[in-house]
């Protein structure tokens, strides 16, 4: 299995990805997001992902920039969507996309990556609810014990509380 970025010929198999990892009831949502971020022209740039076996897509990650509310100035990332074929679940592969991730955007120079999910999976990873509280998110939240950060500024000063934007395909309140 191989980890690379994505490119426009994955469309497809991206969409295919989601909509079989998701339930009928968001699958067309998600997969949708993870499309349009594909074509997100962003500075910095989204940065998708995928995890690719016998030349067979089978997960993908989607990493984009979040900016402070009303401004262009990023501060960091959000990942989502993520998910993996659920033929291949439970091997890893979930892991190393978002073992990927967190070390491709840790160089971007941002102070934080977000992510909106199950805190038992992603704090795994270094995810931490208390790291979140100072980025507020764009919409109010269905599930707020799911919005989770990593710290990149390693010990810094606090941060005061900020309200974050996202790239325009996750700009919609039904994500949130
Ligand atoms: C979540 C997901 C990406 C994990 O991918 P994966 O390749 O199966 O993950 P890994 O093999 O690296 O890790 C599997 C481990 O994560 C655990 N896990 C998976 N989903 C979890 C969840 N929602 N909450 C807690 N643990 C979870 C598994 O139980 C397994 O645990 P183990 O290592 O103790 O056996 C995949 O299950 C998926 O696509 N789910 C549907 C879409 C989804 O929920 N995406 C995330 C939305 S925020």
């Amino acid at each position: 299995m191989q980890i690379r970025v994505a490119t426009k010929e994955d469309v497809d198999a991206i969409r295919s990805v989601h909509i079989s990892a998701f339930s009928e009831a968001e699958s067309a949502l998600i997969a949708k997001l993870a499309v349009e971020l594909l074509s997100e022209e962003t500075n910095p740039p989204v940065l998708s992902l995928v995890a690719e076996t016998d030349g067979e897509v089978v997960g993908h990650v989607a990493l984009s920039p979040v900016m402070l509310d009303g401004t262009e100035t990023c501060i960091g990332q959000i990942l989502a969507p993520l998910a993996v074929a659920p033929n291949h679940q439970g091997c890893g592969i979930g892991t190393r996309l978002i073992k990927s991730g967190i070390e491709q955007v840790s160089k971007f120079g941002g102070e934080v990556l977000l992510v909106y999910g199950d805190p038992e999976y992603y704090g795994r990873f270094g995810f931490r609810v208390e790291t979140a509280t100072d980025y507020l998110p764009p919409y109010p939240l269905q599930y707020p014990f799911g919005w989770q950060g990593i710290d990149f500024r390693q010990g810094e000063q606090d941060r005061q509380t900020v309200r974050i934007a996202c790239v325009a395909s996750l700009s919609l309140p039904v994500l949130w």
